[in-house]
């Protein structure tokens, strides 16, 4: 029995959500790049769910379903207020304040497919109001209720800021939901399916996911991006910064990919929405920084941007606090964690690897006082 690091290239599921095969990503078959250039968010909740586009009419009852939901019970409100809110990472809120929601359901242990649907859509409904409602209680300011005729991408930015978003904005913002939705088994997939593997509820799984999303190496790396280009300032300071970073060996966030080798397909279009919302925001640095330290890491060390890369600058331009744009991942991939659950429970088997023992042998207990 031998381990493999990190569980590179072991096969650990069947899944019909999602797919990379040959560096192409798609969503129950449909290629990445036709649902970012044609679909909405809300067509892409049901085709993971469901497994096919959705008529009109199933669309609409969908959009109807989530603006029904997404109210939060005010409890977890008033919980929220109580956190420490300007010290806690908006993820590590997130986390609570999902894990919180689980216990004004009163069905959360009910485990009737219908019943876990329905908890699937109330939690796709409320996390995009518990990301804005942390943003604007750590400001002092009241959370905005959703608006019942707004699209999923432009109720999250009024929430978040309180007037009605511009159409380029939500426009930028609904392909960036589109583009994190799902991706196969990720890290915060796998944790989620292993979470409901033990029959465990949908909130657990979701408040699991978000744990793993909020590290560094998956979810939290489109911050350090803008960490990163925050910290480098200027085009001319890119050169130095990254020649010194990979003198250094350091991990330039952003770049590389367990699965992709020859880039991550996501990446293009974050760059495109980059290239065009800086331009309108008058501040193209953020996005010829991006694209100098592209260039140069690629050249030097062939390894490519991947999906985090490209968002920062595009939830800068957007207006986004930075450290709201993991909790913004979070919202997104929600949609394929819960895909991941309801197919995990309809086809459930404890997930339960082994471990290669590399421990010492053949230990004596030795009483405490003679230790
Ligand atoms: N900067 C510098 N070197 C890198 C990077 C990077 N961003 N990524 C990989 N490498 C090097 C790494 O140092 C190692 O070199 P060596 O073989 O000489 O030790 C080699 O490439 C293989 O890297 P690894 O870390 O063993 O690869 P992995 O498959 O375990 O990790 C990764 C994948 C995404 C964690 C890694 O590429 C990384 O840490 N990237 C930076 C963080 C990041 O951008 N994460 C977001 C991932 S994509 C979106 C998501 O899922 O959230």
């Amino acid at each position: 029995m031998s381990a493999t690091r990190g569980l590179e290239g072991i096969v650990a599921t069947t899944s019909s959500v999602s797919s990379i095969i040959d560096s192409t990503l798609t969503y129950q078959g449909y290629e990445i790049d036709d649902l970012a250039d044609h679909a909405s968010f809300e067509e892409v909740i049901f085709l993971l769910w469901n497994g096919r586009l959705p008529k009109e009419a199933e669309l609409n009852e969908l959009k109807g379903q989530l603006a029904e939901h997404a109210a939060i019970p005010n409890e977890v409100i008033e919980q929220m207020k109580s956190y420490p809110l300007k010290d806690i990472h908006p993820m590590a809120a997130l986390r609570t304040a999902i894990s919180s929601l689980g216990l004004y359901d009163e069905d959360a242990d009910v485990m009737e497919e219908s019943a876990n649907r329905l908890k699937a859509l109330k939690l796709q409904a409320k996390i995009p109001t518990i990301v804005t409602a942390f943003s604007r209680l750590r400001e002092g300011k009241d959370p905005i209720a959703p608006k019942k005729d707004l699209s999923f991408a432009a109720n999250f930015l009024y929430m978040l800021k309180g007037e009605d978003p511009d159409e380029i904005s939500v426009d930028a913002f609904n392909k960036a939901l589109v583009l994190h939705a799902d991706h196969e088994l990720n890290a915060s997939t796998f944790t989620a399916r292993v979470c409901v593997a033990t029959l465990s509820d949908v909130y657990s799984g979701i408040t699991a996911a978000i744990g793993a999303l909020k590290g560094p190496l998956h979810g939290g790396a489109n911050e350090a991006v803008m960490k990163m280009l925050t910290e480098i300032d200027t085009v001319e300071n890119v050169e130095p910064f990254v020649r010194k970073a990979i003198d250094n060996k350091e991990k330039i966030m952003g770049f590389g990919h367990r699965v992709y080798k020859n880039g991550d397909p996501r990446a293009k279009h974050l760059k495109e929405m980059s290239k065009r919302l800086t331009e309108i925001t008058g501040e193209k640095k953020w996005y010829e920084m991006s694209v100098k330290i592209d260039e140069i890491f690629t050249a030097e060390k062939g390894i490519l941007p991947n999906v985090d890369f490209y968002s920062a600058s595009v939830y800068h331009s957007l207006g986004i606090d930075h450290d709201l744009f993991t909790p913004i991942f979070a919202v997104s991939r929600t949609s394929g964690w819960l895909a991941h659950i309801l197919e995990q429970y309809s086809n459930n088997r404890l997930i339960r690897p082994r471990a290669e023992y590399n421990g010492p042998n053949k230990q004596v207990y030795i009483p405490l006082e003679k230790r």
